[in-house]
């Protein structure tokens, strides 16, 4: 059987820890070349993928985002879950907490950010009303209620271009905006699923306060050292949700 769900693993999550019979593979297409490890949890078949490469080597604004889309896809992934490592706009999400991203507002500036190219691919223009997956963001909230974890179930994801951090000009501005996270990569990923027909959630832990909120400069260290901190919870999050997620898709993300 074909493996249904598809792992992203962000900023310091680089390894399908839970899997079992892990088998690593690289898949090519036209958008470019992929490193994978395909395993199981308690014989459901998972994929994982990390988004910046072995050893944090590739930055945000250069992920191949599309080829990484299109090998799940061409695998047969219909549901992703991907992890993000945010900082916090919003006093209520305080580091170390989870948040279950239902909106995002895009300030990327130089990416490939779809598949509808025009020529032989055509030009679609891709509903946004619910860009993250809200079935499966019910099962993770459902999930972590379960394992008694605390989650925001909503939060608006800006996502900035990067690699840099932002200035707190910036995130005063995103702030006025109605967003409550700031992170590098939701975007163009979560759009490029949808394009694709692929159901896909974010789990977003706050890593730290933004630019001007916190107060201290930020490293990236303290951003990878707080996901530590937090990582068994995330993880037990994941395999909990890839668990009872039901076959049938109860959602309007594969139209
Ligand atoms: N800004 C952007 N991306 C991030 C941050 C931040 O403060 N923390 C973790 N990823």
């Amino acid at each position: 059987m074909a493996p249904q769900i598809g792992i992203i693993g962000g900023t310091g999550v680089y390894n399908p820890q839970l899997l079992s019979d892990v088998k690593e593979k690289v898949v090519t297409n036209l958008y470019g070349e992929v490193k994978l490890a395909l395993g199981t949890y308690r014989g459901i078949e998972v994929v994982f993928m990390t988004r910046h490469g072995a050893g944090h080597s590739v930055p945000p604004h250069l992920v191949n985002y599309r080829a990484n889309i299109w090998a799940l896809k061409e695998l047969g992934v219909e549901r992703i879950l991907a992890t993000a490592a945010v900082g916090s706009l919003n006093e209520v999400m305080e580091p170390g907490h989870f948040v279950l991203v239902d909106q995002f507002l895009d300030f990327t500036k130089n990416r490939q950010n779809t598949f509808y190219d025009g020529g032989e691919m055509g030009v679609v223009h891709t509903d946004m009303t619910n860009p993250y997956c809200p079935h499966l963001r019910e099962v993770l909230a459902e999930s972590a209620q379960d394992l008694n974890i605390t989650v925001h179930k909503t939060g608006t994801y800006v996502c900035a271009e990067g690699p840099r951090f932002e200035t707190p000009a910036e995130i005063k501005m995103y702030r006025m905006l109605g967003g409550d996270l700031v992170g590098m990569t939701s975007v163009p990923e979560v759009t490029l699923a949808r394009e694709a027909g692929i159901c896909y959630a974010t789990v977003a832990m706050v890593t730290n306060f933004a630019a001007g909120i916190s107060p201290r400069e930020l490293t990236h260290q303290e951003v990878v050292e707080t996901m530590k901190a937090n990582g068994e919870n995330l993880n037990k999050l994941l395999m909990k949700t890839v668990e009872t997620i039901p076959e049938e898709r109860r959602c309007r993300c594969q139209n």
